[in-house]
């Protein structure tokens, strides 16, 4: 009876998979079927990656990825944050190099009365992520249950904690399977696979931060703009106001790619003497998601607002508070000079005169987890005291006296390193035009 019935269910698989195949359109009943049957293991791997990498050739219309994310949210729990007073924004970035926007933007944003209620995920490959930077803070807990979640943010506005394993089920098992099987790069599986996870976070606005370029998950502007109009439709039809900013990447963002590097020029920023590109980042996304809230009847006013509590400090009081309620060092805040740095600091000089052209950033997203900054795979174990500063940005002139980045490292590099560090600048002997972090917002 059991055999009869995997075969029922195979067949059907099969002739889902041959549909898809045939670039035909599936019903809402046969994508709840797929993605039910995969979480409750009645599908085999082997046939949701074939099915997969169906949608990655033929895709999925809007109603197909609509029906994708309604299935994939109800795979797991969904936060209730209804104990959470006022209206809770939620942001999210698609991924990059040198990212801290969180660590400045949820305290920005917190500060100007809104609460932020966010669940980050930690970094794999080349790009960082928000969870392992805050805990390169000695003590900061990002392991938090619910009942403790909603009260700090009741009592401060922000907390900033790890996604429960509960929420989204279907993605966890997708992703790792679409690591694997070479079925990351769909805009369809994409966006389902980040809005599954916003929408079960329980937030009642939703900003995307959608990145293009050398090191991003999305190489063109044009494929940028197709996942943040599809998530902005998925958000839409799930009657959350959902915009999205298009974000190069073609360079770090800021300067400090590396944990506890990035920490500290978040705090630098709040304290107003932050890098332009990052603090710019902030000001657009934040001023939109003040709207989002509406707290401001303009962009206009969100920014002179947000930029007040930079200048009178209330945001990196916001930060101090988060650090104090997570059991994170708050002396290390106010004394950015005493954390714990690495013991060699190698300055990196240009073989030529000229203007920084381009910088292949995946190259030092790469090199910084190679230093040990990030995560070859999820067992492996962080220092979050190497790195990488970049001194010389897309458009600065570039002499032979002035190092182009100073590495942090645990050990002395080798000459091939030192070599590879060098080769990610790109000179040109013409100037260069630098390049603007947000080319436009979409809504
Ligand atoms: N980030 C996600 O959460 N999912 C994807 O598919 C890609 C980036």
């Amino acid at each position: 009876m059991y055999n009869e019935l995997k075969e029922v269910i195979a067949v059907r698989m099969v002739d889902l998979i041959e549909k898809k195949k045939q670039g035909q359109v599936h019903s809402d009943e046969e994508i709840k079927f797929i993605i039910n049957g995969y979480c409750q293991d009645r599908i085999p791997d082997y046939q949701m990656s074939a099915w997969m990498m169906a949608v990655c050739f033929n895709g999925l219309n809007q109603e197909e990825t609509f029906y994708l994310t309604d299935a994939m949210l109800h795979s797991g729990q969904i936060m209730d944050l209804s104990g959470i007073e006022g209206i809770k924004v939620d942001k999210h970035s698609t991924g990059g190099v040198g990212d801290k926007t969180s660590l400045v933007l949820g305290p920005m944003i917190a500060a100007c009365g809104v609460k932020v209620a966010k669940m980050s995920g930690r970094g794999l490959g080349h790009t960082g992520g928000t969870l392992d930077k805050l805990e390169s803070i000695p003590g900061f807990q990002v392991e938090m249950d619910q009942e403790h979640f909603i009260r700090q943010v009741n009592d401060i506005g922000l907390a900033i904690i790890g996604q429960s394993d509960q929420l989204v089920l279907a993605d966890k098992k997708m992703y790792a399977l679409r690591d694997v099987s070479a079925t990351v790069d769909s805009i369809p599986l994409i966006a389902s696979s980040i809005m599954s996870k916003k929408l079960a976070s329980g937030c009642d606005t939703i900003f995307l931060d959608v990145k293009y370029g050398d090191g991003a998950f999305m190489k063109t502007k044009e494929d940028a703009r197709r996942l943040a109009k599809t998530m902005i439709t998925i958000g839409k039809a799930f009657h959350k106001d959902t915009r999205a900013s298009l974000s190069n990447m073609n360079q770090p963002l800021g300067c400090a790619i590396g944990n506890s590097l990035e920490v500290i020029e978040a705090i630098d920023t709040l304290q107003g003497k932050g890098p332009k590109d990052l603090m710019e980042l902030c000001l657009i996304s934040g001023s939109h998601m003040l709207v989002q809230a509406k707290v401001v009847s303009s962009l206009e006013e969100g920014r002179a607002l947000l930029m007040e509590k930079v200048r009178c400090k209330e945001a990196l009081s916001k930060l101090k508070a988060m650090v104090a309620y997570q059991h994170g060092n708050v002396h290390l805040i106010d004394h950015p000079d005493q954390w714990i740095k690495a013991p060699y600091c190698i300055d990196i000089y240009p073989q030529m005169t000229g203007w920084c052209q381009d910088i292949k950033t995946k190259d030092l997203g790469t090199l910084v987890m190679k230093l040990g900054g990030g995560r070859q795979t999820k067992q492996d174990i962080i220092d979050p005291s190497v790195g990488i500063i970049v001194h010389k940005k897309v458009g600065d002139q570039c002499t032979q006296e002035e190092a182009l980045c100073t590495v942090y490292a645990s050990s002395l590099l080798e000459e091939s390193m030192i070599d590879d560090i060098r080769q990610a600048w790109i000179m040109s002997t013409l100037p260069v035009m630098p390049i603007l972090s947000v080319e436009e917002v979409l809504q």
